[in-house]
């Protein structure tokens, strides 16, 4: 009998602390006192430099093309293929703390989420693909439409950037 109380209160006290937990995490992303901080979760710092390794690849590709160098560029879409696939691993917690542009949606929506990460990696392989081939005209095609999976997942998914402010006129 002992035993059972024991073991009840010890659920009980799990259960409060799970609940405190939680508490801690939901604050952080009521509030915008992370960002005002300027903190950078570690979490959050890697799945930003993972996108930003995604432009950075399609400049490549791009000045690859120009260049006749389709070798070259294949290999930069390996690259985003590769980033791709990586890209549910880096949101499976949700985190939302401190300097982040991704909206709650993503954990609301998980699959979908993932969904538009594989469809980037199908587009990227298919991409090289065309390159290792040799076809330019082919890939030039085959870059938009991997190009059309960023606008796709970024619309329902992060946040929209501050409008530009007007150019000086003059
Ligand atoms: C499956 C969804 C998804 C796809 C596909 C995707 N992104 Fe993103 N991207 C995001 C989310 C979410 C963020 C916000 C991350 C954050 O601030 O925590 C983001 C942020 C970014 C950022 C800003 C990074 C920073 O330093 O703040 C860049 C640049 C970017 N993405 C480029 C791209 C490009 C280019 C592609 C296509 C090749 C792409 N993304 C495809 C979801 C996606």
């Amino acid at each position: 009998m002992k035993n059972l109380r024991a073991g009840i209160t010890l659920t009980a006290l799990l259960a409060a602390g799970g609940l405190l937990a939680g508490c801690t995490q939901n604050f952080w992303e009521a509030t915008p006192l992370g960002e005002a901080l300027d903190y950078e979760h570690p979490r959050v710092t890697s799945r930003k430099a993972l996108m930003a390794s995604h432009p950075r690849n399609i400049r490549a590709i791009t000045e690859a093309l120009k260049a006749n160098k389709l070798a070259d560029a294949a290999k930069a879409a390996d690259a985003i293929a590769k980033a791709a696939a990586d890209i549910p691993r880096h949101f499976r917690r949700n985190t939302l703390a401190g300097k982040t542009t991704a909206l709650p949606a993503i954990w609301q929506k998980k699959a979908d989420f993932d969904a538009k990460a594989k469809s980037l990696r199908t587009d990227a392989a298919a991409l090289a693909v065309v390159l290792k081939a040799g076809d330019k005209s082919g890939a030039e095609g085959a870059l938009k439409t991997m190009q059309g999976n960023c606008g796709a997942c970024h619309r329902m998914y992060r946040k929209p950037p501050p409008p530009r402010p007007a150019a000086p006129r003059g």
